[in-house]
């Protein structure tokens, strides 16, 4: 019966982060998985969560289940964040992080439309094909990233998406999209939107790193105008990165359905999250509650987020020039256009082995660099690397 399983390859980020883990080296980067550090190189805690774990969120009290769709001060807060305020009519459910948001819309989406297929960017986040062909879906890619330009392939997403049939659901990332961190600008974003409500498409947004962009605010301007414009989409967030609480797997789905019945939409979410992992986890979203729901705390958080942001930014300059010195007559300029944690480097295979093996320098076999993982003490390092395997 089991004896014919296939071989798991691994998944290309988790799996390599593992690797890293694992390697010796004392000089090792790791700018493999998306996960942000500080300029000691270290996963900081957040003065903002320190203070409300500090302040008794989460102690350790009996552990009793959390409503199926997660409590409600918890939805409202993120309601708020993501959607901005008077956004009462989107229903919003808390989840097992970004991951969790996908699949449990993945799920909900698969009952209501159960033909339909889910066109990605090309490329997109490795595992997002995985959860949605998990969940039953055929899935597409729509161009995305213009290797020519470095930029985004406005020309080639547009008419892609022209030709699809309505109730086509899109996944879109409005903000530091993962691999490429290359971002639509607001104009581009009207015109994906025009094609969305014309041809009646169904937008899933996946939103991990809000506010390491531009601001928490400007980061949700694509979800705002979809929402504004009355085109219904869902949004799958996750707080892993902005809170700097990977391991609690913390997120939340928001569902924008102006026809759908509010009660029933709850449901039918209730169903999807009640047959896949029952209720969500307690402490991480205690933690973002208390610290959005506080104005003191939600200004601190989003003064650390700045500095987050800011770190990313001055971080990109830096690598920039460095690389330029060591390999004059490049165009480097792609790594300060981009936004977020990454930065799609056109490396080749052989050239990430390479960085791998002899200088411990590890980049995602896409080719994806987490600027988050550099620091004043690696970045040389990394960049002497980087100059050895691309001159080589
Ligand atoms: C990433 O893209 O590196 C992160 O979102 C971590 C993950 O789960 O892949």
């Amino acid at each position: 019966m089991f004896d014919q399983l296939p071989a798991y390859a691994d998944d290309p980020i988790l799996g390599l982060f593992e690797v890293y883990k694992a390697d010796p080296r004392p000089f090792k980067v790791n700018l493999g998985i998306g996960i942000y550090c500080d300029e000691a190189g270290q996963v900081p805690v957040l003065e903002s969560v320190r203070a409300a774990r500090e302040a008794g969120v989460g102690a350790r009290g009996p552990s009793v289940y959390l409503p199926t769709e997660g409590g409600e001060a918890y939805r409202d807060a993120v309601r708020e964040l993501v959607f901005g305020k008077n956004a009462d009519d989107i229903v919003v459910v808390q989840t097992v992080a970004g991951t969790g948001a996908l699949k449990v819309g993945a799920d909900f989406l698969k009952g209501v439309l159960p033909d339909a297929a889910i066109w990605m960017p090309d490329p997109t986040w490795a595992n997002h094909a995985a959860i949605f062909a998990g969940a039953g879906f055929r899935v597409e890619n729509y161009p995305y990233y213009a290797k020519e330009t470095g930029g985004f392939d406005l020309d080639g997403a547009v008419s892609a998406l022209q030709k699809l049939q309505a109730g086509s659901v899109v996944l879109l990332h409005p903000c530091c999209h993962n691999p490429t961190g290359v971002d639509p600008t607001q104009a581009e974003w009207h015109a994906l939107l025009d094609v969305i409500e014309q041809r009646g498409l169904l937008p899933f947004f996946d939103v991990a790193y809000q506010g390491f962009a531009h601001g928490v605010d400007e980061d949700a301007w694509a979800v705002r105008e979809c929402v504004r414009r009355g085109i219904a989409c869902l949004v799958a967030s996750s707080f892993s990165k902005i809170f700097s609480l990977y391991g609690e797997r913390v997120g939340a789905l928001g569902v924008h359905a102006p026809k759908a019945d509010k009660a029933r939409l709850l449901g039918q979410l209730k169903l999807a999250i009640r047959r896949s992992y029952s209720c969500p986890p307690a402490l991480g979203a205690a933690l973002v509650e208390a610290v959005l729901s506080s104005p003191a705390s939600n200004a601190q958080w989003r003064a650390e987020l700045d500095a987050m942001r800011g770190r990313m930014r001055e971080v990109r300059t830096s690598l920039h020039r460095k690389l330029g010195e060591a390999l004059p007559g490049r165009d480097f300029g792609f790594l300060v256009a981009q936004n977020g944690m990454f930065s799609y480097s056109g490396l080749s295979a052989a050239q990430i082995e390479a960085l791998r093996s002899r200088f411990g320098v590890y980049v995602v076999s896409s080719g994806r660099i987490c600027v988050a993982g550099l620091n004043a003490s690696n970045i040389s390092h990394v960049c002497e690397a980087l100059a050895e395997v691309c001159s080589g």
